[in-house]
């Protein structure tokens, strides 16, 4: 039982290590009394008056499961109603929980209004995790209006904690800032109508881990929300003297209307605590992603090394080309080749074709087959990119159909990257985007989508709704984007899907339940993405990121050698996009070795532990470390040497203390152990510009 009940006042959500404590006393308020390392005897919770300071008035110092704009509260709340007649604020009138096994639900009622707030729990024991969401249900018969339902709440007792979200844009996504919120409020969020690349819709709390740098130490408070829209994230120092969080669906022109008997679920936050610091966070979310969140069928398998034809052919794309690309990928040892953006009708450039998903008969006059053929005959499998959201005006879908895009009718429609986007509110646009991508997967010997979305939302208006119901569109455009995938994968269940909008603006665990793989940015970049993957890795798997190798380095125009651009794609789900036709015959040979010694790792990589050792934030280098069943992968990356001091000391992490583990340093085999490594560490010697070396700890006898 991993949910307990004592006397009708306290709940208890007891994990593996971890226990959270709510109490609902005379007041009828669920409160979260206590949320930390586990306590077993919760009859201890029981009998204590919340200490209310002088002055103030409860429920605004309550560390609240739920608190509802209005009463005597001020501080951010996770809910607002306004009923029918103008009342804006619920009073519990009546509260009882229903308890399973693993699951708790507190039954909140209006004191008069016929309206419920079903607060969700459900224990993930083993992975320390606890998912919390809430049902609202009209039981009447007057509409009621939601102005804001965020999906939890969350309230930590004392001052001096550090937030920790991430800025960004786009190709410098997952900038991590971690913050005091000593006064006042922290607000993270998008309207962007997707995550976008800034915020994350996550929280992670602390109490000072970045200075100085200690990984796996220190307690830490974290939630992902299950949700790829509008989001918001708060994070206040309320005056009363505690911390409140709330986080859900953005409330920036949000309102939705529920009529009588109607009901709105809002998504789940995935949430835990640890004292092991921001490593053992990452351990326990990893975890529990790969076995209760990505879709099944591959959460366990390593993905394939992938080739995409962006850097090399971007819009100009040709068939004969792509099978001389087909032909050199599969030397290097391949398994997946991509055609990515270019394929389809009309899209000779980024100002026309979104929306027509028809292979380009002057491109590929016998259609995709002597490509899939090529790719097939080849032992690898097939790929398509495609923009489903999107559809640019010169394109057939918008010249038969105008009306499918949301716009004011009195203003010209914004453009972003050439297109509009979709209303995917409505059902008609929903179906022919699903007939005509499952024509597509159905017609041709496709494997794999990218699937990419490339412009912010702005304008929402439509959806055939009458005016005032128009604020609910964000909220419907995500629920239409997942239906149209949940339809594609369930006619389709062998594609795996990849989740890419201009790099990394569509992470979020609402896409991880729905995709099998991320495109984490468009910045290729072996140096930034170094910074990227880091913060990445802090809520996302490794075994979702793909990293690639390219030739351009885009962004920052740098030179970087091949090994360490092939070492920092390497930390990640591998992929290749240099232009094969006009690199050299050697290089090819040398990428080659590296795609086997990739091969020979991947499992631990994708599927191991991950160790973040050290971080060019704050030291001379960056070194990432891998455990996996019987071997250890250590990356270590030097961008530039410092005061001609070319010795570093690595200490390992997660190796066994009494095993031993043979491994090539500098030509030289060396076997050391576990504790040695861990305790002692390794000296290396990384000099210059860009060095990077990959070494690979085989436990002997394992
Ligand atoms: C976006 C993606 C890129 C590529 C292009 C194609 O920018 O992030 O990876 O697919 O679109 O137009």
């Amino acid at each position: 039982m991993s949910v307990k009940g004592y006397e009708n006042e306290i709940y208890a959500l007891q994990t593996r290590h971890t226990s959270y404590i709510i109490r609902v006393g005379e007041d009828r308020i669920p409160e979260n009394v206590y949320w930390g390392k586990r306590i077993d005897r919760i009859e201890d919770f029981a009998g204590e008056a919340s200490p209310a300071p002088v002055n103030m008035q409860a429920p605004h110092c309550l560390r609240e499961e739920c608190a509802s704009f209005g009463g005597m509260r001020f501080k951010e709340s996770s809910m607002k109603v306004c009923f029918a007649d103008g009342v804006r604020d619920f009073r519990v009138g009546r509260v009882y929980a229903e308890t399973e096994e693993n699951r708790l639900e507190l039954v909140l009622e209006d004191e008069c209004y016929p309206f419920r707030v079903r607060l969700c729990y459900e224990v993930f024991e083993e992975e320390d995790v606890i998912k919390k969401w809430r049902i609202v249900e009209n039981t009447g018969e007057a509409p009621v209006v939601l102005e804001r339902i965020f999906s939890a709440q969350f309230g930590l007792p004392g001052t001096g904690y550090e937030s920790l979200n991430y800025n960004g844009r786009w190709g410098m996504e997952f900038q991590a800032v971690s913050e005091k919120i000593t006064s006042g409020k922290k607000v993270y969020e998008s309207f962007h109508g997707l995550t976008a690349h800034g915020n994350n819709p996550v929280f992670i709390v602390h109490k000072g881990l970045e200075e100085p740098f200690r990984e796996n130490q220190g307690e830490v408070w974290f939630g992902s929300l299950e949700y790829s829209g509008n989001f918001k994230t708060i994070v206040e120092a309320v005056d009363a003297g505690f911390l409140n969080i709330v986080i859900g669906i953005n409330d920036t022109d949000f309102a939705w209307t529920l009529k009588g008997g109607e009901s709105f679920e809002a998504p789940a936050v995935y949430a835990g605590y640890t004292d092991g610091g921001l490593e053992d966070m990452s351990h326990r979310m990893h975890r529990f992603c790969r076995r209760h969140l990505m879709p099944s069928g591959l959460a366990d398998k390593p993905l394939p090394v992938l080739y995409n034809s962006w850097y090399s052919t971007t819009f100009d794309v040709k068939c004969e080309e792509q099978i001389a690309l087909v032909e050199k990928a599969a030397r290097l040892g391949v398994e997946l080749f991509v055609v990515d953006d270019g394929w389809f009708v009309g899209r000779e450039h980024d100002r026309a074709g979104l929306g027509d998903w028809y292979v380009d008969r002057k491109k590929f006059p016998q259609g995709l087959k002597p490509l899939t053929e090529a790719v097939r005959g080849l032992g690898m499998r097939f790929g398509l990119w495609i923009e489903p959201e999107m559809v640019n005006p010169e394109s057939r879908l918008y010249r038969l159909h105008p009306d499918w895009i949301y716009r004011y009718q009195t203003r010209e429609v914004l453009m972003g990257r050439n297109q509009y986007i979709l209303d995917m509110s409505r059902q008609e646009v929903r179906e022919y985007l699903a007939e005509c991508l499952d024509t597509l997967l159905s017609e041709n010997d496709i494997s794999y989508i990218k699937w990419d979305m490339n412009r912010y939302a702005s304008e929402m208006a439509g959806g055939g709704l009458p005016a005032q119901e128009w604020k609910s569109l964000w909220h419907r455009h995500s629920l239409g984007v997942q239906w149209l995938i949940n339809t594609l994968r369930e006619k389709h269940p062998k594609v795996e899907f990849e989740a890419c909008a201009a790099g990394g603006g569509r992470v979020d665990y609402g896409a991880m339940r729905r995709f099998d793989e991320y495109w984490p940015s468009d910045n290729t970049d072996p140096l930034d993405r170094l910074f990227i993957q880091e913060n990445y890795s802090h809520l996302y798997p490794v075994r979702y990121m793909r990293a690639w190798l390219t030739d351009d380095f885009g962004m920052d125009g740098r030179k970087i050698p091949l090994s360490f651009a092939m070492h920092s794609a390497m930390c990640g789900s591998l992929g290749i996009g240099t232009d094969l036709n006009r690199t050299s015959e050697e290089k090819r040979e040398e990428i080659k070795g590296y795609v086997e010694t990739y091969k020979h790792i991947r499992n631990t990589v994708q599927l191991g532990e991950l160790y973040r050792l050290r971080s060019l934030k704050n030291s001379d280098i960056q070194c990432v470390q891998y455990v996996g069943d019987g071997q250890s992968a250590v990356f270590v990356f030097l961008d530039h040497e410092r005061y001609g001091d070319p010795l570093q000391r690595i200490t390992l992490r997660g190796l066994k203390e009494e095993s031993l583990y043979r491994f090539v340093l500098d030509d030289r085999e060396i076997v050391k152990s576990g504790a040695y490594l861990m305790q002692a560490g390794i000296g290396l010697r990384l000099c210059g510009d860009y060095d990077s070396r990959l070494l690979i700890l085989e436990e002997i006898n394992a």
